[in-house]
């Protein structure tokens, strides 16, 4: 998220996306991808036996067990073993990060929250007739953006809300394995925290490969440079505080 400047040929180019973050998020996104597909085996095996019954087959033919009958079950465990080691690894990893651009003060999210209420209603108005319907976002309204737009503040509430929910329930279910009743609530706020952050990936994915943005999804995945006009434009308050 540093600013160094490099001129190119024709336009002025700025690392917007520094290379630990640009390192950090594709991490996050395998291990996301790993929890997703683990998770998603044990919640809706329905939608992923077959994985479950390729993966169990040569794990149950090894184990000595007939594959005919326990493939799946073998796979299902397997899933489950994975998930209980992927959930802590990308808890520890994302906590580690968060603590560290907390400490250095790089942290520059929150500030969209900290305008006005209506100013960020405006904003978050125009923004999403702009992702929807498209159009400009008056200019008013544009001076105020700052690093993220609100709705992607407001879309991180959820990921952060997910995070806490998972993280609480899944600490428990694994080191304080509950019984009962205490159990089933437990999976059920597992469940909702899945819910919190599917939501965030979801509005997330959409908004990074919107055209508009694509210039940033771009820089995410290649070198993190961007051009100077671009990032001005879409946030201007954030290079105006920064001056
Ligand atoms: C196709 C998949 C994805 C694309 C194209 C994508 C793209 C991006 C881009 C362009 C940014 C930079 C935004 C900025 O700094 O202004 C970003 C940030 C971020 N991404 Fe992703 N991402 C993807 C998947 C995911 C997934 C699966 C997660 C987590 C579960 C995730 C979590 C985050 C977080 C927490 C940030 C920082 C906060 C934010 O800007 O919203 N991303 N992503």
């Amino acid at each position: 998220m540093g600013a160094t400047e490099v001129r190119g040929m024709e336009e002025k180019k700025i690392e917007l996306l520094s290379a630990g973050y640009r390192t950090w998020h594709l991490a996050n996104l395998i291990m996301f991808s790993l929890l997703l597909v683990t998770g998603l085996s044990l919640i809706a095996l329905p939608w992923l036996s077959w994985l479950a019954y390729a993966v169990g087959t040569p794990l149950a033919t090894l184990s000595g067990l007939d594959p005919d009958a326990y493939a799946v079950t073998a796979g299902v465990q397997l899933f489950r073993t994975l998930h209980r080691l992927f959930g802590p690894i990308w808890g520890a990893v994302t906590i580690a990060y968060f603590l560290y651009l907390l400490l250095s003060n790089r942290i520059v999210i929150h500030r969209a929250l900290l305008k006005p209420i209506g100013v960020q209603l405006r904003e978050a108005f125009y923004v999403a007739k702009a992702y929807s319907i498209g159009g400009e976002i008056p200019e008013d309204v544009r001076r105020h953006m700052h690093r993220h737009n609100v709705l992607a503040v407001y879309a991180n509430a959820f990921l952060v809300i997910g995070f806490v929910l998972l993280g609480i329930s899944g600490i428990s279910i694994m080191f304080f394995t509950p019984a009962g009743d205490l159990h089933r609530l437990m999976i059920v706020i597992h469940n909702i925290g899945f819910y919190s952050i599917m939501l965030f990936v979801l509005s997330h994915i959409f908004a990074s490969l919107h055209p508009r943005n694509f210039w940033l999804a771009s820089a995410m995945f290649g070198n993190g440079m961007v051009s100077e006009k671009h990032a001005r434009e879409d946030m201007p308050a954030y290079f105006n505080e920064k001056k």
